[in-house]
């Protein structure tokens, strides 16, 4: 596997051509963003850990028959992944009130749903990624109705088998954030990236916050919580 030129680098990854047109290599930075870009940090080893975790949870999704588009960990912080265009859709499941939901229901955190909630934004930095709804995304064309179908099939079933397998760590899952794509022979694949900096994980035992939260708000002891919840998931 031949590494070649940048094609693309966004606020956390870097991806690079490979010598296989339908693959291509994504660098995962220490670089921490928040509210659109507008904050800026490190989150020093973040790279390292959002690599290793994304992948193992995209191969154990894979076996739970979601297909995803890992191939291959290359390194600490580099993976092989099938070229996909991305579908301009972040796709956010709530478990438990938090974040943007709480503020513009005008609720508190923390409120267990009995049933999970999906909801969309457009993909667009100039824009703030505003909230919309499948009739605006296929008016928009940016997707067909059979890919938001299936994107709302697999967003589900990821929650069902993340859900889950954060609660044997000790973890309450309470939202996260996925992007599928499209491979270049037209599949719809979970793409993007499972980590502490898309996912917002709790301690079930004293609710302490193990994610991006801890930068976002200036919490403190961000580089601990990624380590804390690598060290449940991994061992390491
Ligand atoms: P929100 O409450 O700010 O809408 O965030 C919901 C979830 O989505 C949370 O787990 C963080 C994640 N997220 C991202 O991964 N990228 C983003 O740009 C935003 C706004 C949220």
């Amino acid at each position: 596997m031949e590494k070649g030129h940048q094609l693309y680098e966004g606020k956390a990854k870097k991806v690079f051509a490979t010598d296989d047109p339908d693959l291509v290599i994504v660098s995962y930075k220490d670089d921490a963003t928040a509210f659109n870009g507008l904050k800026k940090g490190t989150i020093t080893g973040k790279g390292v850990i959002n690599n290793k975790m994304t992948n193992h949870l995209m191969q154990k999704l894979e076996i739970a028959g979601i297909p995803t588009h890992y191939v291959k960990q290359l390194s600490d912080r580099e993976t092989v992944v099938k070229k996909v265009s991305i579908v301009p859709l972040e796709v956010i499941i709530r478990n438990i009130s938090a974040g943007s939901f709480a503020k513009r229901y005008g609720v508190e955190e923390g409120i267990v749903f009995e049933h999970p909630t999906i909801e969309f934004s457009y993909k667009n930095d100039d824009l703030g990624d505003p909230l919309l709804n499948t009739y605006h995304a296929l008016a928009l064309k940016l997707a067909t109705q059979e890919e938001i179908d299936l994107i709302k099939k697999y967003a589900f079933a990821v929650n069902d088998y993340l859900k889950t397998f954060m609660k044997g760590i000790g973890i309450d899952l309470v939202d996260f954030k996925l992007e599928f794509g499209k491979t270049t022979d037209g599949q719809i694949v979970l793409a993007d990236e499972i980590s502490p900096d898309t996912c917002r994980l709790w301690d079930d035992q004293t609710h302490e916050k193990l994610d991006k939260d801890r930068f976002r708000r200036d919490l403190g002891g961000a580089e601990e919580a990624y380590e804390e919840v690598m060290r449940r998931l991994m061992g390491e």
